[in-house]
């Protein structure tokens, strides 16, 4: 049976200059000394970060590890971010140092959800595991005080991906995760919902010109604003929701995805026209169906049985999307019919990860 212990997250405090961590509360300390236990012994240990929950296990130790991808159901050939909680670490357990390229990137947005991909080394001990065989590996810093706390805690770097049961929507809550691992994992640190909601922008700065290998909480105009070479940075194949597009609708691996047909549409500002369009070629008799509406859309018509807003703005969007995702789950939705936002700044990420979860896509130009 899995553990659930809660940690009010007010109850830590860094001080930012000097990376000194205060403990305030004798509760907590004893959650992150479980956790930091468990952690030193190889198991896995859900914990929150500033993006979405992780399932963290010593990046050093190629058992724990394993028993990541063993609770996610995972396929073992994605690789990892290792998370740290100094910059002092690189040195210090990873025996590198960051490549001039990050210098202003880290500056300005660690700690934060911000992923960068740094050259592997002989004398780097992060496990072979972490990396999937390759001869770069991930690290981010994150903000969260709970996720620096348990790093401070157990003194290791920590590999953790999102702590759902792979191909699921990432969790943004304790419950998701206990929602998707329960009995898998022997503890999860619950230390509320996560501010961003969606995972960490993965950046790589060792070729040339940089490229994004994955959109997140740091948007793209944020990381070419920087300079530094970083004006110049290109998508990474995968990243724009443009190229999702393009390819066969049903055909592809499915990420993020809830067990309800997800169907999105990009440029129709009016619902009811959108689903009305979708029906033409559909039947939706008897389908429970679930509206997740944002900036422009609000008469649905048509039948919905749950409508669920996600906000205006970006930051909005992008905090309640994977938590609407799983409501309509929960509620025995078969299709959701989605309203896109433009591929700008917050945009971008939002659309990667809603174009991985749809089956359908629309687009009217
Ligand atoms: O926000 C986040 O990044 C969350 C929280 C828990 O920190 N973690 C997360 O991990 O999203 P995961 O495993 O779901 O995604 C890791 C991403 C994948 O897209 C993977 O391909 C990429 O990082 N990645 C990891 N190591 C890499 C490497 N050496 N080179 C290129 N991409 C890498
Ligand atoms: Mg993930």
């Amino acid at each position: 049976k899995t553990k659930v212990l809660k940690i009010d997250p007010s109850t830590i405090k860094f001080d930012n200059e000097s990376n000194q961590m205060e403990i305030l509360d004798r509760h907590t300390k004893d959650v992150l000394e479980e956790a930091a236990k468990l952690l030193q012994d190889s198991q896995v240990v859900g914990f929150p970060t500033e993006t979405v929950y992780g399932l963290g296990a010593s990046s050093l130790s190629s058992d724990a590890v394993e028993r990541i991808y063993e609770a996610k159901n995972r396929p073992a050939d994605n690789p990892l971010i290792s998370h740290i909680s100094s910059l002092k670490m690189i040195k210090d357990v990873f025996h590198t140092e960051i490549p001039e390229i990050y210098k202003p990137l880290v500056a300005k947005f660690w700690p934060g959800p911000l992923s960068i991909v740094l050259p592997n080394t002989p004398e780097c001990p992060v496990s072979p595991v972490v990396t999937a065989g390759q001869d770069t590996f991930a690290v981010r810093f994150p903000e969260n005080k709970v996720a620096r706390a348990l790093i401070e805690f157990s003194n290791l770097p920590l590999a953790a991906p999102s702590a759902n049961a792979s191909t699921k929507p990432s969790p943004t809550t304790a419950e998701h995760v206990l929602a998707d691992l329960d009995g898998k994992i022997p503890l999860i640190i619950d230390g509320g919902q996560c501010s961003v909601g969606l995972e960490s922008t993965v950046v790589d700065g060792t070729v040339d010109p940089p490229m994004l290998l994955r959109p997140g909480g740091v948007s793209l105009e944020e990381i070419s604003s920087v300079g530094n070479g970083w004006e110049k940075i290109v998508l990474g194949k995968k990243t724009a929701g443009q190229y999702e597009k393009v390819r066969t609708p049903g055909m592809k691996y499915k990420h993020y995805s809830p067990t309800a047909k997800v169907v999105l549409f990009e440029g129709y500002k009016n619902a009811s026209e959108a689903i009305g369009m979708y029906r033409q070629g559909h039947d939706v008799e008897g389908k429970k169906v679930a509206v997740l509406r944002s900036k422009y859309w609000s008469e649905c018509g048509h039948n919905v049985s749950l409508i669920i807003s996600l906000g205006k703005t970006g930051e909005e969007i992008q905090r309640n999307l994977f938590a609407a995702l799983r409501t309509s789950d929960k509620e025995g939705v078969d299709i959701i019919f989605v309203e896109g936002v433009e591929e700008e700044e917050q945009g971008l990420a939002i659309m990667n990860r809603l174009s991985k979860a749809a089956s359908e896509i629309y687009s009217k130009e």
